[in-house]
């Protein structure tokens, strides 16, 4: 191996403002870095085609008065795109975390808000060239094949809370049976994780389960996607086409958001779950497939059916058994566990070790009432380690969630109470810009800014 000059490492640095690429420049050239400095995305994906780095740091933002990030992301996704063994840390607005955790899943392997602290900017890129460095050595080869195994592992059904027992009672004695199984439960409870243990329980296993969100498909699409065409059905029907139930044919066919099928198709749909039998569009040959039929919804369909919009018969057919799955803030025990197994597995995927929860944080997150049920507590979970200055997640941590708000109804708060509330809301909504919160809440910027005052936001 060279042990000369090739240890210094190389950092590409971009960036539209030249006093951010100053400051920078003179920052890294006394931590002895070989720096080099481009002011736009075509200038960063110029370079990297034409030399080496061990690092690169991008601005989010190029045009000056956009703050969308959307060229740093679509710079991003290019990067990632050229080689994925390439560190690229990203450098965003103070307080847009939504846009740094949009970067993270775009590959970004860190973050630095502006305006920076220099001892955390150069611990990140330590830490992240070393990495890198390794990556690339292969040295890590067996621990990043490792992460991709994990991850497309089937998620795993956590619960220890005594009103989730009997729906774990209810999964292991139907999942091998052949019965159609209706999931029910608010937004985010785990509906979907429960059709998939149900599915990897079957005999049925070794096929595929194939989904369907059919409340997103349009009256003019669903048959088609559900039974396939033939070649000229109709306009757009340019080849012979294969719908859900021929590709789940042997497995499992798993039926999302099953209210809201348009009351004219419940018909279709419920001959072909209780005989297996469809045809095509625009076909007159009857097919038969073999097919379970997992269905999932957040709605009440005994009020569905006798507000006359969805099909008692179909019903019938569809919850021969019926899992219902609490929401979250009636099974807080699975809080703990939950917040855990979601922190390992967003401080693998980013490459930070975390060593868990303090006292205070577990404590703010079992007191929350999670409108957004499990997948909230994950989304959180994941800023709360964007965000995390140490190893463990503090409660301040989790203040700065959106959402984040006192198990309290709006009946219980005076007017100025609401008016606080909602304003928080907003603006968490639009990543503190208060030109965007202003309209939305109906206000002028400067009336915005007296209420903040007003309320200490
Ligand atoms: N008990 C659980 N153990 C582990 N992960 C869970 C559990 N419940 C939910 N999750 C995770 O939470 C997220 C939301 O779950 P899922 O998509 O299954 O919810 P859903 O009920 O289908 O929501 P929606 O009604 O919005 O479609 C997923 O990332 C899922 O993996
Ligand atoms: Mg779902």
């Amino acid at each position: 191996m060279k042990t000369t000059d090739t240890n210094t490492p190389r950092v590409l640095v971009a960036d539209d403002q030249a006093d951010v690429l100053e400051a920078l420049r003179l920052l890294l050239k006394g931590e002895g870095y070989r720096i080099e400095t481009v002011t736009s995305p075509a200038a960063v994906l110029e370079a990297v085609g034409a030399r080496d780095f061990d690092l690169l740091l991008i601005d989010l933002n190029y045009t000056r008065d956009t703050t969308s990030g959307h060229e740093g992301l679509d710079l991003l996704t290019r990067l990632q795109q050229l080689d994925a063994t390439l560190p690229v840390v990203v450098m965003t607005a103070w307080g847009s975390v939504e846009l740094a955790v949009e970067a993270m899943r775009r590959g970004a392997r860190d973050f630095i808000q502006k305006p920076w602290e220099n001892a955390r900017l150069l611990t990140v890129l330590r830490t992240q060239i070393e990495l890198g460095r390794a990556l690339r050595k292969g040295e890590q080869l067996e621990a990043e094949n490792q992460l991709l195994r994990d991850g497309v592992k089937p998620p795993i059904l956590l619960a220890t809370s005594a009103s989730m027992q009997p729906v774990l009672q209810l999964i292991e004695s139907v999942g091998p049976s052949e019965a159609n199984v209706l999931i029910t439960g608010e937004n985010g409870t785990g509906k979907e994780v429960v059709a998939q243990t149900l599915h990897a329980l079957s005999p049925r296993a070794a096929k595929p389960m194939i989904t369907v969100n059919v409340g997103a498909l349009s009256e003019g699409t669903f048959e088609s996607e559900l039974f396939g065409h033939v070649k000229g059905a109709f306009t757009d029907a340019k080849t012979d086409r294969v719908g859900r139930f021929e590709l789940a044919d042997g497995g499992t066919l798993f039926l999302d958001e099953i209210a809201n099928v348009p009351l004219a198709q419940q018909a279709k749909l419920l001959r072909v779950v209780e005989t297996g039998e469809f045809e095509r569009v625009g076909s007159s040959k009857t097919r038969r497939v073999d097919v379970r039929i997992l269905s999932a919804t957040n709605a009440d369909l005994k009020e569905e059916i006798a507000a006359n919009r969805f099909r008692q018969d179909l019903l019938f057919r569809l919850n021969t058994v019926e899992i219902h799955l609490p929401p979250l803030r009636e099974r807080p025990e699975d809080i703990p566990l939950l917040a855990r197994y979601f922190l390992n597995q967003h401080a693998r995927r980013y490459r930070k070790p975390f060593n868990g929860f303090s006292a205070d944080a577990l404590a703010v997150l079992a007191r929350y009432a999670w409108p957004g049920n499990v997948r909230e507590l994950s989304h959180m979970v994941e800023r709360a380690m964007l965000l995390a200055k140490g190893t463990m997640i503090e409660a301040r941590d989790l203040n700065l969630q959106a959402g984040r708000e006192p198990v309290r109804g709006l009946e219980e708060m005076n007017l100025d109470e609401v008016e606080a509330y909602l304003i928080r809301k907003t603006l968490a909504r639009f990543d503190g810009n208060v030109n965007q919160a202003a309209e939305a809440l109906g206000l002028s910027r400067s009336a915005l800014y007296r209420r903040l005052q007003r309320y200490g936001l």
